[in-house]
């Protein structure tokens, strides 16, 4: 039987549009989300856009029993792809222990399955959010990390140490840990896409959603920074370049290419845009007149980051090849298909 990619949060956000890179580039894919942040019909939509649905469990990898059971009955896995966390900066610190608890132990269940059923690959989503508000721009992967701001920041650090040290001491386990930098947009399909339950805390669906009269007015949080307008700046990378990242790097483990069995890249476009400029260039390219206004700083926010990508570029073969205007415009698609708008 063919070997098998499982991507963990397959029908998420990111792990849907990579569960369709994958499949276009010809891996069998196999599904394991608990839906908790997302749901059934995605499947349905990457079907429509590859033709081919990929197979699916439903369970919470927190479980150590069902994930034991998971690998059983799919003795053909080859690698992972982890998606699969709670990623809500603000929630994370009202319920630090839930984040914890599914963020670490999921990732501890994988790593001991892997090695009691010889899988031996495994590419983790890491975040920006590791290095704090760096002391110099833009970013390498030398760049120091700094404590976390939030629980769910530190899950992302604990996670990566985990990895780190798994591996160590696991000369027959390899992992990637991709570090990503903001991700945006949707497929150029609009058939998936970011779908934020309740009120966004990010930002661009945020815009989208006050594009669509959902919300009444965007707030720009802050425009007294250090930057050249004021506003916050941050590397936005659109979500089918990130996608495609994880393929590069599933391919780098699977051909044996990696330099040692824990490496980690940054995810990025290298460019910095500041909150206004997006905001401008979303106006420009849809047309629409979205309402804005500055507020006051948000709590916790960094000034100011962008990626240095040379490194993971060179090393992955890969980087980022869509404009920011196109990104938005495959958010805002995704929005009106979404809302039924015309
Ligand atoms: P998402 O919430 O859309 O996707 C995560 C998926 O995992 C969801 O479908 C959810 O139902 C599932 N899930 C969560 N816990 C689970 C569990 N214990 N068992 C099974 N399924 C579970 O999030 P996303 O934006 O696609 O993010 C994917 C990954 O990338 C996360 O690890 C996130 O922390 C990381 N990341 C995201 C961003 C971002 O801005 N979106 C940035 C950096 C890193
Ligand atoms: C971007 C900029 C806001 C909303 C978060 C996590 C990080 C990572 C990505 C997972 C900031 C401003 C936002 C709004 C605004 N996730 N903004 N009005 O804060 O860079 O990162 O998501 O790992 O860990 O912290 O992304 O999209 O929330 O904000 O002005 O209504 O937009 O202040 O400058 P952020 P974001």
């Amino acid at each position: 039987m063919a070997k098998q990619i499982l991507v963990t949060g397959g029908a998420g956000y990111i792990g849907s549009h990579t569960v369709v890179e994958l499949q276009n580039a010809g891996f069998d894919v196999v599904v394991v989300d608990d839906l908790s942040n997302s749901s059934i019909e995605v499947l349905d939509n990457i079907a429509k856009i590859t033709d081919k649905r990929p197979v699916f469990e439903q369970f919470n990898l927190a479980d150590r029993n069902l994930t034991a059971s998971f690998f059983k009955k799919y003795p053909n896995i080859e690698a992972i792809i982890h998606f699969a966390a709670f990623k809500a900066v603000g929630e994370s610190v009202q319920k630090p222990l839930e984040y914890y608890r599914n963020n670490l132990v999921s990732l501890m269940n994988l790593l001991e399955e892997m090695k009691s059923n010889d899988v031996k690959h495994m590419v983790f989503s890491s975040s920006c959010t590791v290095y704090g508000q760096p002391d110099v721009l833009p970013v390498t992967e030398q760049t120091p990390r700094k404590p976390a701001e939030s629980p769910y920041g530190n899950t992302k650090a604990i996670c990566e140490d985990m990895m780190r040290d798994y591996c160590a001491t696991n000369s027959s386990i390899n992992c990637i840990a991709l570090r990503y930098f903001n991700p945006i947009g949707a497929h150029p399909t609009a058939l998936i896409g970011e779908l934020p339950v309740g009120v966004p805390g990010n930002l661009v669906p945020f815009v989208t959603q006050t594009a669509a009269g959902i919300r009444e007015v965007l707030s720009i949080f802050g425009d007294d920074y250090d930057t050249p307008d004021g506003t916050a700046i941050r590397d936005y990378i659109n979500v089918v370049d990130l996608s495609k990242a994880h393929v590069v790097a599933i391919e780098r483990l699977l051909n044996g290419k990696q330099k040692s069995n824990y490496e980690f890249f940054n995810i990025g476009t290298g460019n910095g845009l500041s909150v206004m400029e997006l905001v401008q260039t979303f106006i420009k390219v849809t047309g629409v007149n979205l309402k804005y206004k500055v507020v006051g700083r948000r709590a916790g926010d960094i000034e100011k980051i962008w990626a240095d990508t040379t490194y993971g570029c060179n090393e992955l073969g890969w980087k980022a090849e869509k404009t920011v205007e196109e990104t938005l415009a495959s958010a805002w698609a995704w929005e009106k298909n979404v809302r039924g708008i015309k």
